[in-house]
């Protein structure tokens, strides 16, 4: 038996046994005697009598062990021209004052606190401090626009915000006080204060709610960690679903911290006093989990980076980071690699640093293509290893298990499932498929630590975007196949959801704001293959009868309304006014044929005579890439 199938089937034989060993490896108040409290299903709740805190493990743990010089977080910032480096102690003084700050402002255990920030050492300072009294973070990425955020403010209901004064998007300064000021004045609930950072580049003019973070802290008494209960939420991390309402991902503490504790050295093989550099945004499951709580759980160093793989200044930062750093695993998005491709094809700055301390490359997020794969292979003479996971599941479901043993790689396969996650592949009937046969890919219940517990405040949509589908098992909402030697090769989302350069986007959501315009009579919004982005929303539109007015100038309206009502990042950059959209006979948009369409399939025209015209006429507007 190989290590890995070893290593497996000790999760599955003995689940109790295999998660109690593994939470032995994180310091507990109280220590579980219990892994699963499984008499609720679908609500099944890890380590129900155990009580720990997870910011004390993350930093605490570390200085108390004789590790407190040791580097925790290096900060890189090439948009601002800045490195610096926190040690386990200089980073647990920063939270523990930061902490101090949030009592200050009568935030307690179980209180929400958002934290919308850009990439510096301050937003991992709020989300640690959070954990540390018992708080609940809901970090939300600073790309999304004033009215999402307000929507997240309103379903969280937080007693403070923590922002700073602006980000940088390579040369671009982005003002985020006024954005967060908006946000709060459409929000119904309203936060107490908002403590703000002020960064150098753009200082924000402050209001009477506004706390200064610099004088908050200085002021502060620090704060001790707070025991709380395993199954307590740490955060909440809203994601696109198939509506313009996000899900409210819940964290819980313990299960995760056990999990990720776990996933370091079984997957990313990074052990304490080992670089990993996860070139990502502390806004995405990614950034919080392999950024900020993975690497720390661990007592390993992590890498902060603001600044994009590309531009300011330019294709080498990524190289630059793993020599000045020695990063040993470099954790990213394939469109990253895709730009970097673009810009730097011959790989002529990877030639000029040394990139000897790297071992492993980790690309997740979205679908690695087989040509972004060979690439970076070749580029770096390492593993490339895929991964897939998602926001629900906090750590990765399938992947290359490195740090156990490194398996052959199958071009287009994020390889085998990870130990607790029992993945299968159903047809619409929810019967097994045969091996190589495509399907619904599902993960039976329980799911291990660290997945999701339930939905904020909305168990019942936790149970019907989840747990209805099939019962006994969740609903991962990609679809794909299991090959006979147990490979798993996802192909892509059965629903609305799509991602743009590994941005996770509902076209439900992008739907939702272009029907709101008045001159529009329907819409719909896909996904299509990009180059670079790997996918793109392309909105098309139906005029209410009457509407007569330039088509450009409607475009430009309704491509703007979509960046000022979701957010830059939504990426819609495409708006085509057409006569008419293929329907059901039952009045449904046929978006899986015009995407189809898009990507270049012959489909056949399904449905009524009506649609064969319509389509006729959409099928040049489709193919225009
Ligand atoms: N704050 C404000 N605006 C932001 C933002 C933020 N935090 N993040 C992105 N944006 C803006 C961008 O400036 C851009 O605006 P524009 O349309 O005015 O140019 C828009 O949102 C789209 O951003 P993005 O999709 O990131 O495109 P890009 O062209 O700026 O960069 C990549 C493309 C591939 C270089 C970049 O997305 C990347 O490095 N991605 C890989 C890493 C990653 O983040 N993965 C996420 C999950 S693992
Ligand atoms: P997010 O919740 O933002 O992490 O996005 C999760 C979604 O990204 C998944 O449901 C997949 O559709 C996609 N995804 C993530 N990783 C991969 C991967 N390695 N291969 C294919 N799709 C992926």
């Amino acid at each position: 038996m190989s290590a890995y199938e070893d290593v497996f089937r000790s999760s599955t034989d003995d689940p109790e046994a295999f998660w109690l060993k593994a939470a032995e490896s994180i310091d507990w108040h109280v220590a579980p005697t219990r892994a699963l409290d499984a008499s609720n299903p679908p609500f099944y709740r890890w380590f129900p009598d155990g009580e720990l805190n997870v910011c004390h493990n993350a930093l605490d743990r570390h200085v108390d062990a004789g590790r407190g010089e040791q580097a925790a977080l290096v900060y890189d910032s090439p948009v601002t021209d800045t490195r610096r480096t926190y040690t386990y102690a200089q980073l647990r003084d920063e939270v523990a004052a930061f902490a101090g700050v949030l009592v200050a402002q009568g935030v307690g255990h179980g209180d929400r606190v958002v934290v919308y920030m850009p990439m510096v050492p301050e937003a991992l300072v709020a989300m640690l401090a959070c954990a540390r009294i018992g708080a609940v973070h809901s970090v939300v990425f600073g790309g999304f626009a004033p009215k999402e955020l307000a929507v997240r403010i309103d379903d969280a209901a937080p007693k403070v915000i923590v922002s700073a004064s602006c980000g940088i998007e390579g040369k671009r300064v982005i003002e985020y006080k006024p954005l967060l000021d908006t946000a709060i004045e459409l929000a119904t609930h309203k936060p107490s204060a908002s403590i703000i950072l002020q960064r150098p580049q753009a200082e924000a003019a402050m209001g009477s709610n506004d706390v200064d973070w610099v004088e908050a802290a200085a002021a502060a008494t620090p704060a001790d960690c707070v025991p709380v209960k395993a199954t307590d939420p740490l955060y909440i991390l809203y994601t696109s679903g198939t509506t313009g309402k996000p899900k409210g991902v819940v964290r819980d503490g313990g299960g995760y911290a056990v999990a990720l504790n776990w996933s370091m050295p079984s997957v990313y093989d990074v052990g304490p006093g080992e670089t990993i550099f996860t070139a990502s945004d502390v806004g995405w499951v990614v950034g919080h989990s392999y950024i900020v709580y993975a690497p720390l759980l661990t007592g390993a160093t992590t890498v902060l980076y603001e600044g994009k793989p590309v531009g300011t200044p330019d294709a080498g930062q990524f190289w630059r980071v793993v020599q000045e750093h020695g990063v040993k695993s470099l954790f990213t998005a394939p469109t990253a690699f895709r730009a970097i491709k673009k810009e730097d094809p011959q790989g002529e700055y990877a030639a000029k640093y040394d990139l000897s301390s790297l071992r492993y490359l980790f690309l997740a997020g979205e679908r690695l293509d087989p040509e972004t794969y060979r690439w970076a292979s070749e580029l770096l003479d390492i593993p490339v290893i895929d991964h897939w996971w998602q926001t629900e599941t906090g750590w990765p479901i399938v992947a290359n298990p490195a740090g156990i043993e490194l398996l052959p790689v199958k071009p287009g396969s994020p390889t085998v499932p990870l130990p607790g996650w029992d993945v299968q592949v159903l047809d619409t009937n929810g019967k097994p498929v045969e091996a190589g046969t495509d399907g619904a890919i599902v993960v039976k219940l329980p799911m291990p630590p660290g997945a999701l517990p339930t939905l904020w405040n909305d168990d019942e949509r936790f149970v019907s975007s989840y747990m209805s589908a099939f019962d006994g098992y969740y609903l991962t909402g990609d679809g794909g196949r299991i090959d006979s030697d147990g490979y798993v090769y996802v192909m892509g989302r059965t629903d609305d959801v799509i991602n743009v350069a590994g941005h996770r986007l509902s076209t439900g959501g992008m739907e939702e704001v272009l029907a709101s315009h008045p001159d529009v009579a329907e819409c719909a919004v896909i996904g299509v293959a990009d180059q670079m982005k790997g996918q793109i929303p392309r909105g098309f539109v139906v005029l209410k009868a009457g509407v007569d007015r330039s088509e450009d100038e409607l475009r430009a309206e309704l491509v703007q309304l979509v960046r000022d009502q979701i957010g830059a990042v939504a990426s819609l950059k495409d708006v085509a006014v057409v006569a008419a959209l293929p329907k059901t006979r039952s009045g449904k948009i046929l978006r899986k044929t015009m995407r189809g369409i898009a990507d270049g399939a012959d489909e056949p025209v399904p449905g009524t005579i009506e649609n064969a015209a319509v389509l006729d006429d959409l099928r040049p507007v489709l193919r225009r890439s």
